[in-house]
This record gives C-alpha cells, structure tokens and sequence, in this order.
C-alpha cells in the first residue's frame, strides 16, 4: 500500500500545491499518493496561483493541473501523514481533527529538517516571485528528508 500524505496551507494555492508537487516528483506513485488541501475556502476549485505554477515549472514539476479544495474530516481517515506549513495552519487542522489518532498525523513540514524548532514556510501570497522560489527551496529540502524515510519503509 502506497503512503499517503496531504500538504495543507491556508489557501491551497500557494505553498501546498508546491509541497504536492515537490514531493510527488521525488517517489513513485506505487510508494506515495499525495495531495494537497487548505483551511479556508476562499479558492476553491481554482487552479495554483501562477506564481507557484512558474516557480515549479523552473524546476521541471508541473502543478498546473491541480484543483484548489478545502480540507474535511474525512482526510484525516484517508491520510497517513498531514503536513502543515505554520503554526497557524497547525491550530486550524487540529481544531477539526475528530479523534486523538488524527491529531498526531499532523505535522509541521520543516520540523522534518530540524525537528524541534517549529520553523514555518512562510505565506507568499502577498510576496514577490523570490519568495515563492524561497518556499520552493524550504519544501524541497523538507520533502527530500520525508521522500527518503517513505523510500525505505
Ligand atoms: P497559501 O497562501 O496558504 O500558501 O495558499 C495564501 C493564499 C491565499 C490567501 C492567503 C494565503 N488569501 O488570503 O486569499
């Protein structure tokens, strides 16, 4: 059974969609199923932002398909590891989680670099390109660390 992990963020159309993508292109689809999700609901149905789609494309990874949702209750049975990229989108993932189990899928991404110093993938949204490509450069480090943890299970 392929490991299942969802990337969450506020928006789902910024840093999770990248989390998605980066992730996606290091394991085979035998090993991991990901997908990606947000808290709010402010995009739903919508394509990334363009400056994560330009931003992954530079490193060869297409985004450009993926379709913005909202997490619900049932991700958290569907999904082995949950992914959070702040301390903010931490609270609002737990708040909904509907049993103790649920609660320790759920993860800070860059706590896989450095386990205990609660680091945050900053919000681009209201950025310039250099800061999607900084996100870019912190999940990518992140996701290569989870990659090889789920390569070897
Ligand atoms: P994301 O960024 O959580 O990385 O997708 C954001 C995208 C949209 C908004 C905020 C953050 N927004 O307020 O619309």
């Amino acid at each position: 059974m392929p490991t299942k992990v969802l990337m969450v963020c506020l928006g789902n159309i910024c840093r999770s969609p990248l989390a998605e993508g980066v992730l996606q292109s290091k394991l085979p689809k035998n090993k991991c199923i990901v997908d990606s999700t947000g808290t709010a609901n402010y995009h739903v149905g919508t394509a990334p932002d363009k400056r994560s789609i330009v931003t992954a494309k530079k490193f060869g990874i297409d985004i450009s398909q993926q379709k913005c949702r909202q997490l619900s209750k049932s991700d958290f049975e569907t999904f082995d590891f949950i992914y959070v990229m702040d301390t903010s989108n931490y609270k609002n993932v737990i708040a909904i989680a509907p049993n103790e189990a649920s609660k320790q899928k759920v993860k800070l991404i860059l706590n896989e670099v450095d386990s205990t110093s609660n680091l945050e993938v900053p919000d681009p949204y209201y950025g310039e390109m250099e800061d999607f490509e900084h996100v870019f450069h912190l999940l990518d480090e992140a996701c290569t660390i989870i990659a090889s943890k789920i390569h070897s299970k």
